[in-house]
């Protein structure tokens, strides 16, 4: 019997799509040229190709711009009343599409709507024998957020009606190389759902929950469920409100956003002084971090290879688990809205995402309100 259901249990997850990275991730924006200045002068991306009137394309504009492993896209509308337009007039900007590289897109696409995604894009084939790509989408849970599903054969393009642009010397990378994970935000007695989705859908499974006691002060509360995929290259936390005696930041963001989305998108490096001290120059504001974190830092996490002066000064987070220790920072919203953020992540071995932060964060911040008399 057990042997049957460990059989079954295979089979069913050689079913499920196999993941292989995260293509591209999607921005809709209100002005896609202005937006790739954005990432290329502040965060280091040369942009890459373009899309728009001068390529045949009538209703939108976009620019790919990369980083080592990072690719993202900035779209926006060339027409009024389109699913862009819709998209910035709900959500301001924000991301659109997390495209997922598949070796069969067909067949991801053909899995995930009979688990029960909603189609958007059937999959469609662009280009010749040789050379060609097959593009699905699938929409998420819920939200305006969807996934397209990649599958590339030497296509010499990054899709189709894109053309390359002339190289920029005045890109400089910031040592940004890839995407860690991306956090969704979702309402209140959502989070089990969009999980769901995840596992039932997607293939993906659980890697870690935190509850409202993990990660959670008097006045910002949250719950939070990791899902990755079976090599663990694609994660994705899912946030949920809980309640505090102030309105959770999670509720703040559902409040900007009009509904579920996604929170902020972690990028990696392997030096995190060197990158963010770039990132610095180059006008990119990060949240502050009270110095009172610095003086129980070594205490909590133990040795670090890095000194704390230094990290005291970018104001770099830093929390360890079993095996090892992560340093983080996040920016602050990179929209007019509270929504959408990055973090600058460094992993020195740590698989988590910072849990322990959050507490440490804002019991320094009560600490100081104590100084002053306010707690
Ligand atoms: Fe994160």
């Amino acid at each position: 019997m057990l042997v049957t259901q460990r059989q079954s249990d295979q089979r069913q997850k050689q079913d499920l799509v196999q993941f292989k990275g995260i293509d591209y991730v999607e921005f809709y924006v209100g002005n896609a040229r202005q937006a790739a200045h954005f990432y290329r002068t502040a965060f280091g991306f040369t942009p890459i190709a373009y899309a728009g009137l001068e390529t045949g394309v009538r209703d939108r504009c976009s620019f790919l711009l990369q980083q080592e492993n990072i690719r993202l896209v900035v779209t926006s509308s060339l027409i009024p009343n389109s699913a862009i337009t819709n998209h910035v007039e709900w959500h301001g900007d924000g991301v659109y599409d997390i495209a997922l590289q598949v070796d069969d897109a067909q067949n991801a696409f053909e899995t995930a709507v009979a688990r029960g995604a909603k189609p958007i894009l059937e999959p469609t084939f662009i280009g010749s024998h040789n050379e060609y790509i097959v593009k699905a989408t699938v929409a998420s849970y819920e939200g305006d957020l969807v996934h397209s599903f990649i599958e590339r054969h030497n296509y010499p393009n990054f899709l189709p009606n894109y053309q390359f642009l002339p190289t920029l010397s005045t890109s400089q990378t910031t040592g940004l190389k890839e995407i860690d994970h991306l956090v969704f935000n979702v309402e209140l007695g959502r989070m089990n759902l969009w999980s769901n989705f995840y596992q039932t859908v997607m293939g993906f499974s659980q890697a870690q929950q935190f509850t409202n006691d993990d990660i959670s002060t008097k006045y910002s509360a949250l719950m939070s469920k990791v899902l990755q995929n079976n090599t663990g290259r694609i994660k994705f936390p899912i946030n949920e409100p809980a309640e505090g005696y102030r309105k959770s930041q999670i509720q703040e963001y559902l409040d900007f956003y009009h509904g579920p989305g996604v929170q902020h998108m972690a990028l990696r490096t392997d030096n995190i002084i060197k990158t963010v001290k770039q990132l610095k120059n180059n006008g990119v504001e990060f949240l502050q971090t009270p110095d009172t974190y610095y003086e129980k830092l070594l205490q909590r996490v133990g040795f670090l290879d890095e000194d704390v002066k230094v990290l005291q000064n970018l104001k770099i987070l830093v929390d360890r688990d079993d095996q090892g220790y992560l340093l983080q920072i996040f920016t602050k919203p990179l929209v007019g809205r509270p929504t959408f953020f990055i973090e600058i992540i460094q992993r020195k071995g740590a698989q988590g995402f910072g849990s322990g932060n959050f507490k440490a964060l804002f019991e320094a911040i009560e600490l100081e309100q104590a100084q002053r008399g306010n707690l």
